[in-house]
């Protein structure tokens, strides 16, 4: 659906892009996830044509639509017709109304007029604004915007969703929203691919993950799979609470008294069962066991660093 290979861009002094590397297949929603500057929007600005790479490799669609430095003018429209996007800073016309905005867009795109009406309603209806559809925009909130902005990407009903930040600046309740639209249109057989630096908005609603940090692609997969991955890393954390002191000599973990009868364990894998038989077998009581896991922000935050 979308391969990039070996994307390089530099904007004057800045290696925006350092060799990245990344494939969206079809029907996945894929997260695109990195902290400010990673380079999140210049991926996206060289995949639809709008800034010019140097080096690497494109693949939209089934069309090769970059190499050798530069694009195919051709694949790339062909490509595009195909690909609704959503920009990080898109401005909507505030006078007027959300019917007469998916109007303009649709003729645009060469949508004939009895058509665009019935198409304008699907869509609206889709991102729940039918009921404002007569409203200015100029008065609407944050995220009847974002959700207008995406109706106006779905326009030309297409295949891939690229969107930038679609969810920044949105209250729990739109980004609740806003992650129920993408997953109605996993369910219609679209592939979404959209970009984010907070790592809720990705949770939940992606089955792919990828970190881009400095340009470059860290880590790719299902967020569990990287959790897994993270945690066998870092290691499981226990604190084990007993009636009276353990001997631990002998055992594999990493151990740390923190009290007369209280330790910190580290582990690279879950051994709860193996502490309990162990301190069992001394003939110990538990008092307490608590895994301390780190959460996923905390993970996302340590990859960045
Ligand atoms: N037109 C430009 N000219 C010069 N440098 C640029 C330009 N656009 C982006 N950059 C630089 O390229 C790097 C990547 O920027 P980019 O906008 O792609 O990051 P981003 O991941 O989208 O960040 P954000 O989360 O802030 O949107 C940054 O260091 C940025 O300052
Ligand atoms: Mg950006």
């Amino acid at each position: 659906m979308l391969r990039i290979e070996n994307l390089v861009k530099v904007y004057k002094d800045v290696r925006a892009l350092d060799r990245l590397n990344l494939e969206v297949k079809p029907g996945q929603v894929y997260g695109f996830l990195g902290p400010n500057g990673a380079g999140k929007s210049t991926t996206i600005l060289s995949l639809l044509g709008l800034v010019f790479p140097q080096e690497g490799r494109i693949e939209l669609l089934g069309e090769e639509v970059f190499q050798n430095g530069r694009f195919d003018e051709g694949k790339l429209v062909k490509a595009k017709a195909r690909i609704g996007y959503m920009p990080e800073h898109a401005t909507l016309w505030e006078f007027l109304t959300p019917m007469q905005t998916l109007d303009v867009i649709g003729e645009a795109f060469g949508i004939p007029k009895t058509e665009r009406g019935k198409r304008a309603k699907e869509l609206l209806q889709l991102v729940n604004l039918w009921e404002v559809r007569d409203k200015k925009v100029g008065k609407f909130s944050k995220g009847m915007r974002q959700r207008l902005l995406l109706a106006q990407a779905l326009i030309n009903d297409p295949d891939l969703l690229i969107l930038d930040e679609p969810m920044t600046g949105l209250d729990p309740k739109g980004i609740a929203e806003f992650k129920e639209i993408i997953r109605e249109q996993r369910k219609a057989g679209k592939t979404v691919f959209f970009s984010s630096h907070i790592l809720a908005h990705v949770e939940e609603v992606c089955d792919t993950v990828g970190v881009i940090v400095k340009g470059k692609l860290r880590v790719e997969g299902n967020l569990d799979n990287i959790k897994r991955e993270f945690l066998r890393k870092a290691g499981y954390t226990i604190v084990l609470e007993t009636n009276k002191p353990v001997d631990f000599s002998g055992t594999e973990w990493n151990v740390t008294p923190l009290g007369e009868a209280k330790y910190r364990i580290v582990a690279p894998k879950d051994v709860r069962e193996e502490v309990h038989d162990f301190v069992a077998s001394q003939g110990v009581k538990i008092l307490a066991m608590q895994v301390k896991e780190p959460s996923l922000e905390e993970i996302f935050l340590k990859m960045v660093e």
